[in-house]
């Protein structure tokens, strides 16, 4: 079966885990701090802390914006549940908004509708690495939290996706731009915020008893406290991995730009099919997945097609005011739309020339 996400590792990946391994340190240390920098550096991020999923990047970038409990956030109904999830568990409220139909991101004109006397933040999803332009959405004098869970390698002029907010986050699960087995990772402007960062993941204690003993502290066994907080540190061997990637990026990212050119330019003919949006000349885009929109009313069929000759697709995402846990009874056209047409076909530096072509002439060939 051919995978719709996918990731590619190798010797490189076997020998920085290896080397954690052979200096029996697995869990939070060097590699750590060193994937930290490098990533931060890459990105010319203002601070970077390495966490253990994107989805806990979210909870923290949440509790980070300290907003009175009630407090409504924005955010798209067509993404991930944990940007929902985020929101609920600090005692907020999600409130859906719909997304444009063509590049699948927030506008201005998608966010004014929601916006109310209790909206206190934003939060923005840079689907499939597009990047969301940002500047037209500071006029509503919000803080926003970039999810730049797609968008690695995403840039809006020369800022890269997850530095242009208040506060950005990244994962790094294993069938993203940069796989880990498990990570994410959190950005802010202010410094506070990553401060606060580093104080809370390790269950709010800031530092490890071995830290402070360093300091010659008395008692160092007796832990200050800065809040009650769940424990959301990574560890060195999902940063070793992290790091061999991030050796690959521009690999990576030339191998799934190529794949997308090739698909663009192979079905822009098919009557049937819309295809996702190419960059601006000023935006980078990540290509993390390719999006299709059918206009034949035959999606569900196409997929079950498609996996009949070994072809695996899916739809990210089924929008979240759809799902009943919400509780929600919005109507998002958009939205709504796309949970009806789009679908996802494979798009990963982990396909062979041979899946390519099997997956171009098994596309062309459903009429
Ligand atoms: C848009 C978006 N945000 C957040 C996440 C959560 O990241 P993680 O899987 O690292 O928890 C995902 C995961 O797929 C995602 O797609």
């Amino acid at each position: 079966m051919i995978s719709v996400f996918g990731s590619k590792v190798g010797q490189e990946e076997l020998r920085e885990v290896q080397s954690s391994l052979e200096n029996q340190w697995m869990g939070i240390g060097p590699k750590t701090r060193q994937f930290e920098e490098a990533f931060s550096k890459r990105l010319n991020l203002p601070s970077f802390t390495l966490l253990n999923s994107g989805s806990n990047s979210l909870l923290m970038a949440v509790k980070l914006l300290d907003l009175p409990k009630g407090s409504e956030v924005i955010l798209p109904s067509f993404t991930w549940i944990s940007c929902a999830h985020s929101i609920l568990l600090a005692g907020l409220k999600p409130v859906f908004c719909d997304v444009d139909i063509n590049t699948h991101n927030v506008t201005l004109e998608t966010i004014e509708p929601c916006i109310t006397k209790n909206t206190k933040a934003l939060m923005v999803v840079h689907y499939a690495g597009k990047p969301v332009r940002m500047e037209t959405l500071s006029e509503l004098g919000l803080p926003i939290i970039e999810d730049a869970a797609h968008a690695v390698d995403s840039k809006l002029g020369d800022q890269y996706c997850g530095s242009i907010g208040d506060i950005g986050i990244y994962s790094f699960d294993a069938i993203k731009n940069l796989p880990m087995p498990e990570g994410g990772g959190i950005t802010a402007k202010n410094p506070k915020h990553t401060e606060q960062t580093n104080n809370l993941r390790y269950c709010g204690i800031g530092k490890s008893g071995f830290e402070v003993s360093q300091t010659k502290s008395h008692r160092w066994w007796e832990y200050h406290i800065f809040d009650v907080y769940p424990k959301l540190i990574p560890n060195d061997i999902c940063a070793s991995v992290g790091l061999a990637q991030l050796k690959k990026v521009d690999l990576h990212q030339k191998l799934r730009k190529k794949i997308w050119n090739l698909y663009q330019e192979t079905f822009k003919n098919l009557p049937w099919l819309i295809l996702p949006k190419d960059p601006e000349p000023d935006e980078q885009h990540s290509y993390f997945t390719y999006c299709i929109r059918l206009t034949n009313g035959r999606r569900d069929e196409f997929a079950h097609y498609l996996l009949d000759k070994g072809i695996y697709s899916t739809l990210r995402y089924h929008p979240l005011h759809l799902n009943p846990i919400y509780q929600s009874t919005k109507k998002l056209p958009n939205c709504e739309q796309l949970n009806e047409t789009a679908l996802n076909l494979p798009l990963h530096p982990n396909l062979s020339d041979s899946d390519i072509q099997k997956i171009i002439e098994t596309v062309k060939n459903f009429a």
